[in-house]
């Protein structure tokens, strides 16, 4: 699977994508919305649960690199979330940090929604946030979807309020 923008080539992450992986996964003002950094163990355990996705539905998150440096500066893609006791399907986004505000996220958003209507048949795509995650939700509303619901989440051990947004497929 490659996808491509106009700045970004989006593509699955093999283990050489660790490094760039631990620059996003290791930042705590990244992963506020996670409740904090992950150490080594955790970063490693994020990267197989992407292969297993791979293997298991052919999506998962994806490595985003940068056209013009040829780099991995974040991750977007499309994973199988847990809502209302069914599944659906989740376009997700994290950044290296000093990427932020140059429209990336924006960007390889709009390129996995696209990939799930055109080419996986979805009618509808949804984003996961967390209420306080105002940059996130900013992106959601780029990539055209709307506030459909506010529930409670529990990750890590904690419980955390989270709004659901989607985007309908035109038909
Ligand atoms: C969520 C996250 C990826 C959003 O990053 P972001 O930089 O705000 O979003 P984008 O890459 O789409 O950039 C949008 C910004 O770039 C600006 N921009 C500059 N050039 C642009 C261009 N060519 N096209 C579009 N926007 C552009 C926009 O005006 C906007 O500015 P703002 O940040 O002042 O509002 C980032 O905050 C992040 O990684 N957070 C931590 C992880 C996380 O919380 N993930 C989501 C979990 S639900």
């Amino acid at each position: 699977m490659v996808l491509e923008t106009q700045r970004l080539t989006l593509r699955e992450m093999t283990q050489g994508d660790f490094l760039a992986l631990c620059k996003i996964l290791q930042d705590a003002d990244v992963m506020y919305a996670y409740e904090g950094a992950f150490n080594l163990d955790e970063v490693q355990a994020w990267l197989d649960k992407q292969f297993k996705r791979y293997k298991e539905y052919g999506f998962g998150m994806w490595a985003v690199v940068l056209k013009e440096t040829d780099k991995m500066i974040g991750q977007c893609g499309l994973s199988m979330q847990d809502y209302n006791n069914s599944k659906i399907m989740e376009v997700g986004y994290l950044f290296q940090k000093e990427y932020w505000h140059n429209g990336y996220a924006s960007e390889a958003a709009i390129a996995c929604k696209e990939y799930a209507f055109d080419k996986l048949n979805a009618t509808e795509v949804y984003s996961i946030i967390r209420d306080t995650n105002t940059a996130s939700q900013n992106v959601a509303i780029r990539n055209g979807m709307t506030c459909i619901d506010k529930f409670i989440k529990h990750y890590r051990g904690v419980d955390m309020p989270h709004v659901l947004f989607s985007v309908k497929k035109v038909l």
